[in-house]
């Protein structure tokens, strides 16, 4: 018997509705050079919540505009599942909240529905994937799709180095059978150890180690590569169009992608086409220590990122991935898809079609673990991908001044007691009004 397909068939995106400028604003507040923002790590600006947003309404939003978008009635989905790092609640799940705001406007409810909460970082958007997609193979899902809402508000503390990586959003996907974008591959590989470089250990903000953490990263998704490898055969860098990675700030995935490039080409024609130029790869056991076979593994990689060839890879398959990262910052579990919709959005601004090509798609958390899998374009694509283009609401947010951006951090800081007023207006949104005698929030749908 043949498996269904299984993927995404309808993917949706909430910003934070406030936006901090980091060249403009937050370099000159912190009397640091624009460019380290816009050069180095890569971004414009961060996507931040108004004060009546937060995970529940930015999550019900996504997810919202979905089902109204596909049509969809509480009856037509069977699980939900909410992946986050920013949950306020131990015990009673985001999704129970989530779908407690869907059924204020919805005919029916969710009474029948599986409802969870994922957790492990950034990774845990993609995990919540991986659960729904085993759900509906297992044959549980009695026609039903699942709904998978990845949102966070990705705060640091103030005057912490990640403080420039800050951001705000949901995205909400619907996974189903014979999907209209992607559908997932089998095969996949897993890079996974016990790491202590970024963590939340019962606290808001998190306890990182900023620069192990990127070290950390580009472990796990070398071994997740090899993994994925190892079941699904050797990769090469024309099998996929775009690789749409995790994305905390563009110049980390900058860093990966060279690195993954020098791996799948070794051995390769590529890199005797390159020998001329560089050199060939070093190989530890020409040389007598780990130290000196390192050096000109650095020395042979700054040298790889300045080929035209491996800059042409570069600029058709990983750039693409960045343009919504670029403008909103790390959404931590949201992060590497809305690096997937990047890539297909700007397919699609070029005219390309890319209906059964290969996306290689890296998602990450901290603490640490890494996953890679492909997908498969399908044919359906561009419909649903168009509708889920966040730019003009992107170019709608409330730009920041700097003072703004310190009330609206406290106003999101749980040790902090704020009354300020909100920046934006809320129209046809569901919005956080307040607290309940459990000391649960409560939630309003404004017309
Ligand atoms: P930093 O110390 O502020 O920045 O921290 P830096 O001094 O390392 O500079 C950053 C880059 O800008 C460097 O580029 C500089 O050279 C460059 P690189 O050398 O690395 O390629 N630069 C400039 N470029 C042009 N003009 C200039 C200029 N000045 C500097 N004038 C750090 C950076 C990443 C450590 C910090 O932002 C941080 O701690 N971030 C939070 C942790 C993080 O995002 N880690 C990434 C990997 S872990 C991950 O992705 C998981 C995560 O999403 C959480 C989860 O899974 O839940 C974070």
């Amino acid at each position: 018997m043949t498996e269904p397909a299984v993927g995404l068939d309808a993917i949706e995106i909430w910003t934070g509705k406030c936006k901090l400028d980091l060249a403009n604003t937050f370099a000159p507040a912190r009397d640091e050079d624009p460019e380290k923002y816009t050069k180095g790590l890569g971004l414009r600006a961060s996507s931040f919540p108004d004060t009546y947003e937060d995970i529940v309404t930015m999550g019900a939003n996504a997810a919202k505009r979905l089902m109204d978008r596909e049509g969809l009635t509480p009856a037509d989905i069977g699980r939900i599942d909410v992946a986050t790092e920013s949950a306020f609640d131990n015990s009673k799940p985001v999704s129970t909240y989530v779908a407690g705001c869907l059924e204020q406007v919805y005919e029916g409810d969710f009474r029948h529905a599986n409802k969870g909460e994922r957790k492990f970082a950034c990774v845990s958007g993609t995990q919540s994937i991986d659960d729904a997609y085993n759900w509906i193979r297992a044959g549980r899902n009695r026609g039903r799709a699942a709904l998978v809402i990845a949102t966070d508000t990705a705060l640091y503390a103030r005057g912490d180095p990640g403080e420039a990586t800050q951001g705000a959003g949901a995205v909400a996907m619907l996974v189903d059978v014979d999907p209209s974008i992607v559908t997932l591959s089998t095969e996949q590989g897993i890079g996974s150890m016990d790491e202590t470089d970024f963590l939340k250990p019962n606290q808001q903000f998190p306890s990182v180690d900023g620069k192990r953490s990127v070290q950390v990263y580009l472990s796990r998704m070398r071994e997740a590569l090899e993994d994925y490898e190892s079941v699904a055969g050797r990769v090469g860098v024309e099998d996929f169009v775009f690789a749409p990675f995790h994305t905390p700030f563009p110049g980390m995935v900058r860093k990966a992608a060279v690195l993954a490039y020098r791996h799948v080409t070794r051995g390769t024609e590529i890199e005797d086409a390159l020998e001329p130029e560089i050199g060939r790869q070093p190989r530890e056991d020409d040389f007598d220590g780990r130290e000196s076979f390192e050096t000109n593994m650095r020395d042979y990689v700054d040298a790889l990122s300045g080929t035209e060839r491996y800059r042409t890879w570069y600029g058709e398959t990983v750039e693409p991935t960045l343009g919504i990262a670029r403008e909103v910052g790390n959404w931590y579990t949201g992060s590497v898809h809305i690096a997937r919709v990047s890539a297909l959005l700007a397919a699609l601004e070029n005219d390309r079609n890319i209906g059964g090509e290969t996306l290689l798609v890296g998602s990450y958390g901290s603490g640490a673990q890494a996953e890679i899998h492909a997908e498969t374009v399908r044919e359906g694509w561009r419909e649903g991908v168009a509708a889920a283009d966040p730019f003009d609401r992107l170019a709608e947010r409330h730009s920041l001044s700097f003072a703004e951006y310190e009330h609206i951090h406290d106003a999101h800081n749980h040790e902090v007691e704020t009354e300020i007023e909100a920046f934006t207006e809320p129209n046809g949104e569901f919005i956080h009004a307040g607290w309940g005698r459990m000391n649960e929030r409560k939630y309003e749908y404004v017309e």
